[in-house]
């Protein structure tokens, strides 16, 4: 497992939450000794920095939706320079098999015949439950952890087009009633706490569900707001990326706890 970086093998890595103490030993490796490293706009700059001398890198991000560079230019990037027999990194925030288009660009590197290793990171979920120190399950109120898009790209129809009213318009987070022992991570929530209020209750959460917004999760620039679902509408989320955590679990943060 521990090798070196193969030439024309692509390595797609987590870069975990931030923190570089947070990535895998299989990363720090791997970043110190490929030849070439892609990197989305959320791995960290402190991660960057463990890049070897002789490691090019180039960031491949599509920030705020505005693409820079299409999925397809990324495949291409990415199969040439393993046909250019280099090792390459293409390195992602938190796991890269979570929430990270890592079905199109494993499809299209298997299809260009080039050999994938996948190295683990830790995801946002993990390093947000570490930051507020509250188990993500719980033997009296959580025995599910669902991990969600909020991201109004993953659905047919954008939140500023739906009726809130209508029981037909489709729900952003959940369809059917939510189970009341889960933990729910809503990844990439957007901006607006009210919207993701609203999208919780049409989702069948009640008023007093403890919802926790969790900004910048293991960096110094770490934010963490707790409300009940009644009052989630009027916190502050922080600066972006932002997690949001929902459940009886995360009962223990609420201020009157
Ligand atoms: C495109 S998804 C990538 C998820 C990533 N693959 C993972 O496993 O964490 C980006 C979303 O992950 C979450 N996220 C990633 N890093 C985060 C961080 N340091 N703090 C809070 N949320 C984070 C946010 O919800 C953000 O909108």
């Amino acid at each position: 497992m521990s090798t070196a970086p193969q030439k024309g093998t692509v390595y797609l890595v987590g870069a975990g939450p931030g923190d570089p103490d947070l990535l895998t030993l299989r990363a720090a490796r791997l970043l110190a000794t490929a030849d070439l490293v892609l990197y989305d706009d959320l791995v960290s700059p402190e991660v960057l920095a463990l890049c070897g001398p002789h490691t090019e890198r180039a960031s491949v991000g599509k920030r705020c939706g505005r693409a820079r560079i299409t999925q397809d230019g990324i495949h291409a990037l990415l199969i040439d320079a393993a046909h250019r027999g280099l090792s390459v990194v293409r390195l992602k925030s938190g796991d890269p098999l979570i929430f990270g288009r890592a079905a199109e660009e494993l499809e299209a590197l298997r299809t260009a015949g080039i050999p994938v290793e996948i190295v683990p990171g830790i995801s946002a979920v993990f390093a947000a439950g570490a930051a507020v120190q509250v188990p993500l399950t719980d033997r009296n109120t959580a025995s599910k952890l669902i991990l969600v898009a909020g991201h109004p790209a993953s659905h047919k129809t954008p939140p500023s087009s739906r009726n809130p009213a209508d029981p037909e318009a489709e729900s952003l987070l959940w369809t059917g009633p939510l189970p009341a022992d889960a933990t729910l991570a809503i990844y990439m929530p957007g901006r607006s706490a009210a919207a993701i209020a609203e999208e919780l209750r049409r989702s069948g959460a009640p008023e007093d569900l403890p919802c926790i917004a969790i900004s910048q999760v293991a960096t110094p620039r770490q934010h963490i707001a707790a409300a009940r679902l009644a009052n989630f509408a009027g916190i502050e989320l922080g600066l972006t990326p932002v997690l949001i955590l929902a459940g009886y679990a995360m009962g223990a943060l609420l201020p009157e706890n």
